[in-house]
């Protein structure tokens, strides 16, 4: 069968509307919107959720608030930052996998780790970590290229390779040893313990909720294995003046601008710095995986588009490092896929003291909801919202407003590792689409669920053939 039989999905002269749940019911009592809630966040909001610009709900005696517009959304996460913290629930699930890394820290730790941290995540920084990622992903175009015609799971492979890239970023060793390992723990605790139940909702955090005795117990499995890829690392040692060949010792090089203190000393126990390794190997891969599931799954419902990206990477040099300035059709395609199916659909902030947003008084505890998935998909804010138009992340279209477009946050939290990210994505997608062509095997649409990323509902069979 050939790739044109299989995928005609994008109707000739119009651009591509891929597959969403439909709108929760307006009528939904409050359990039947907990039970959509926990399933699927992204089925839980109403068609209202994506016209109005703020709406008021109650929860358990505190008001949560769905922020649709800049001046709000400006307000939590960038003016009165301080003031929110995250959710006790995302603390409760987040805490036992990522310890106080950065993820989870607050108040003058997060400052003081935040700037520590940041010089290793410049592009600069960056930059160095580049031919990892390349090798990577050469090998996994290799192992690609012995595929005979038969369905593959490209979600899984993508799993596998931003593991692999986190890990040898990480560490400079390949996962092959410890690979299946980090990806069991990782599947389950998202699969067990990371879904917030209502005990872990209701109760103060101070009180253990049920679910949280099975996740101290992950806790200690998950930071020894941690030690133990740490101990391997520390083995393989650094020449005293070389150069930083991974982010562990860009890590471990980075000091406090402020203090001078760095990671590796005393400041910081190895137990922080390997709360830090395990937040960017957790915080990294999965959501690089989603986008690139996502960005094969559009472009192989969109062949028109995919040839544009095939054109682009067919011009890159094949020996030397691909220079991202020549990638922009690529990028932009990245950056249409996190607009559509953003991997960090929901950010949650609990408010510390009262406050007022939008004329609203805010009290101590209220939930405030900036969601990614309904900003991007805003009947105000975007021209056919729901369209796959890689185009208006181009010149001469005017970049996005920051508070609309925002799939790595905004303000003082935003996403450390987006650079990082973006550069990922662009290379192996460019990489892949320049040596495949892809089409989907089954023509079933394919659902986004929200649980702690968006994640497809299944994952689809794809074919692909050499170009
Ligand atoms: C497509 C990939 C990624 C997406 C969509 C994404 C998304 C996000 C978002 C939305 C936030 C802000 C959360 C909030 O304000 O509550 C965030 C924070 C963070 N991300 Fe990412 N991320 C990605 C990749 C990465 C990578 C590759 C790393 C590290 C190597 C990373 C490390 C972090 C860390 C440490 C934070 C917390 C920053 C802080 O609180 O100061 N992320 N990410």
């Amino acid at each position: 069968m050939s790739i044109a039989e299989i995928y005609p999905f994008r109707p000739p002269g119009r651009p591509l509307v891929p597959p969403i749940p439909p709108r929760a019911p307006d009528n939904m009592t409050v359990f039947g919107w907990m039970r959509r809630l926990r399933e699927n966040a992204i089925g839980g909001w109403r068609e209202q959720a994506y016209e109005a610009d703020i709406i008021q709900g109650r929860f358990l005696g505190s008001s949560s608030f769905i922020l649709n517009t800049p001046d709000a959304i400006r307000h939590v996460l960038v003016d009165n930052y301080e003031n929110y913290t995250r959710t006790p629930a995302a603390f409760r699930v987040l805490r036992p996998p990522l310890g106080q890394g950065l993820l989870v820290a607050e108040g003058r730790a997060w400052k003081h780790q935040r700037r520590t941290l940041a010089p290793a995540f410049t592009p600069r920084a960056v930059t160095t970590l580049v031919p990892h990622m390349l090798a990577v992903t050469d090998e996994t175009v290799a192992k690609l290229k012995q595929n005979r015609g038969e369905g593959v799971d490209l979600r899984e492979i993508m799993q596998h390779m931003t593991l692999e890239i986190a890990g040898r970023t990480m560490f400079s060793f390949g996962m092959d040893r410890h690979g299946a390992t980090l990806r069991e723990f990782v599947v389950e605790y998202g699969d067990r313990l990371a879904r917030p139940y209502l005990l872990d909702l209701i109760l103060p955090l101070s009180w253990p909720s049920p679910k949280d005795f099975p996740r101290a117990r992950f806790r200690k499995r998950w930071t020894a294995f941690i030690a133990t890829l740490m101990a391997e690392r520390r083995a393989a040692g650094k020449k005293d003046g070389a150069p930083p060949r991974d982010l562990f010792d860009l890590m471990g090089d980075a000091r406090d601008p402020e203090t001078g203190e760095s990671l590796n000393k005393a400041a910081f126990t190895d137990e922080q710095l390997g709360d830090e390794v395990a937040t960017m190997i957790l915080a990294g891969h999965e959501t690089t995986a989603t986008a690139l599931f996502w960005a094969l799954y559009l472009l192989a419902l969109d062949p028109e588009t995919q040839e544009r990206v095939a054109a682009e990477a067919r011009a890159l040099p094949v020996d030397a490092a691909p220079d991202l300035d020549s990638l922009k059709f690529t990028r932009a395609v990245i950056d249409e896929t996190m607009r559509l199916y953003p991997p960090a659909f929901l950010i949650a902030r609990a408010a510390t003291a009262a406050d007022t947003i939008a004329g609203r008084p805010v009290k101590r505890g209220d939930v405030m909801l900036i969601a990614p998935w309904l900003l991007h998909r805003h009947r105000k804010l975007w021209r056919d919202p729901d369209a796959f138009l890689p185009e208006r992340f181009m010149a001469p279209a005017p970049p996005p407003d920051r508070f609309a477009y925002m799939p790595f946050g905004v303000g003082a939290r935003v996403c450390i590792g987006a650079h990082f990210a973006l550069v990922e994505a662009t290379l192996v997608l460019a990489k892949l689409i320049g040596t495949f062509r892809i089409g989907l095997l089954d023509r079933a649409p394919v659902m986004p669920v929200g649980i702690v990323t968006t994640q497809p509902d299944r994952s689809p069979m794809f074919v692909i053939s050499p170009r």
